[in-house]
């Protein structure tokens, strides 16, 4: 029923980029900053600067608080066509070759078959 959810382009976005019109985008989704830009107590210009691109790194580097993170709230105007673009992207944890190197049975028992020929020579002999 509810219509909620709104998608906004990267071509709204670039269109309010001035003083009085200005959104940003943070972790894929676009607030309307217009009316806290006065209040924000790193300055406004650093919100302009970053107006029609991706500002979570500026937003993330920054270190804000809990606080901070809870005035986006009454903010939010929709999320970005085609979703967040990953900042964090992980990794990969290697699960080639390398990893598996020492799993090899003949390697393991190795020194088990050597003791074992040892013992054996010298009750033979
Ligand atoms: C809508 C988004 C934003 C909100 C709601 C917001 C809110 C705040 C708040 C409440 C503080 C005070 C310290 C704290 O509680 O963390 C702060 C500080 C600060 N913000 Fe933002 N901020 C936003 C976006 C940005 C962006 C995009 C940048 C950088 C490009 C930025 C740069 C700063 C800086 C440099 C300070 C430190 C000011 C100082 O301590 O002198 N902020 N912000």
């Amino acid at each position: 029923m509810s219509e909620e959810k709104k998608i906004v382009t990267m071509e709204e976005l670039a269109k309010h980029k001035d003083h009085e019109n200005l959104w940003l985008l943070i972790d894929g989704k676009v607030y309307d900053v217009s009316k806290f830009m006065d209040e924000h107590p790193g300055g406004d210009e650093v919100l302009i600067s970053e107006a029609g691109k991706d500002a979570t790194e500026a937003f993330e580097d920054v270190g804000h608080s809990d606080d901070a993170r809870s005035l986006l709230g009454p903010m939010f105007v929709g999320e970005i066509e085609g979703g967040a673009v990953s900042v964090k992207q992980k990794t990969a944890v290697s699960t080639g070759p390398a990893a598996q190197g020492s799993s090899n049975p003949i390697f393991m028992f190795l020194p088990l078959i050597l003791l074992g020929a040892y013992v054996a020579y010298r009750y033979v002999a």
